[in-house]
């Protein structure tokens, strides 16, 4: 038996406690060689409670590929859109960006890659995003050969990660246009698409979808103190990704009518007065609705708009009273 083995077989185990007794008797030692290396595992930093006539488990969510892959239903991988089924996963406690690794490491097949914390966490617009060691998870799926319409990737992508993330939590999470999760006004979840294209053919050739969830995360950096948030569960990560992997393609697979509708649901921006930049000037208008690519209809005093990217504001109740 070594340190890895008795970590592995806690990871299979997590949030159960196992007697001392049993794990001896698992691994053929003795109960002072398993306490060995259990001391070995706390001492680099992994967290395992032990409660006397309890045992020992971990008291964090690890990653582990083997158990994200067995949590995606056979159905799924059965129904997914791609020639080769096969899914590679790979797990990092560490990584500069799950989305740049991902991207310079093609595969052939649904490529998944989750860290427990990234060092150069990337978001939409240049932007970074805030990605600590276990208290979120941060991971990407990339994929190709599809050839939906090119925004239906980011729509799905919300749609699944806020149904799961309701599920899980119990907590009214929405959706903030584009595609951010948000519970209470802050935000918890950021979702950055990526895509390489082909000029050829002027389709995406290779669709990556990062998704960061703030799980337990409460200090935030100051610049983001007052808009960010989690959703504040601990929980298996393992399942979360497995379950958000499972609903993206099982949404992919809907007609898009059925994926804009669930969006339109979920969204918290509708029937909303927003406020968003365009041409260099402010503009305050209606969120009224998203049209069959997911772009967002706005009435303002002077006609419609539609917008098919950028970053809005939802105006405060006491500034919307007056109707246009
Ligand atoms: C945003 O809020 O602007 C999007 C944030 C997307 C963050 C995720 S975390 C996993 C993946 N890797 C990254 O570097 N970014 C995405």
């Amino acid at each position: 038996m070594t340190t890895k083995d008795l970590l592995e077989f806690l990871k299979k185990n997590q949030f159960e406690f196992i007697s001392g007794e049993d794990l001896a008797t698992h691994f053929g030692v003795t109960r002072a060689g398993v306490w060995k290396h259990i001391k070995k595992l706390q001492d680099g930093g992994v967290k395992i409670e032990g409660v006397t006539n309890k045992g020992y488990r971990l008291a964090q969510s690890l990653l582990c590929e083997g158990e994200i892959l067995a949590g995606i239903s056979p159905q799924t991988i059965k129904n997914l859109p791609f020639e080769n089924k096969n899914i590679i996963c790979e797990v990092f406690d560490s990584i500069d960006s799950t989305n740049t690794y991902i991207k310079s490491n093609p595969k052939n097949g649904l490529h998944l890659v989750c860290s427990s914390e990234q060092t150069a966490g990337r978001g939409r617009r240049g932007n970074s995003f805030y990605s600590p060691a276990n208290t979120g998870v941060y991971f990407s799926i990339a994929f190709s050969g599809l050839e939906y319409p090119n925004n239906i990737y980011t729509v799905a992508a919300a749609v699944a990660v806020c149904k799961v993330l309701c599920k899980i939590s119990q907590k009214n999470t929405q959706i903030k246009w584009v595609n951010d999760i948000y519970l209470e006004n802050r935000k918890v979840c950021g979702i950055l698409t990526e895509g390489t294209f082909d000029f050829e053919t002027g389709n995406l050739s290779e669709v990556i979808v990062g998704i960061g969830i703030n799980l337990e995360t409460t200090d935030f950096p100051e610049e983001i103190q007052d808009k960010a948030s989690s959703l504040g569960i601990s929980c298996n990560h393992n399942t979360l990704v497995s379950k958000i992997v499972e609903e993206f393609f099982n949404t992919l697979s809907l007609p898009q009518t059925q994926i804009i509708e669930i969006y339109s649901e979920k969204s918290m921006i509708l029937g909303k007065q927003v406020s968003f930049t365009q041409n260099g000037e402010s503009i305050t208008a209606l969120a009224s609705s998203f049209n069959s690519e997911g772009n967002l209809v706005c009435k303002t005093a002077q006609g419609e708009i539609t917008l098919k990217a950028g970053e809005i504001s939802i105006l405060p109740t006491h500034l919307t009273s007056k109707k246009i």
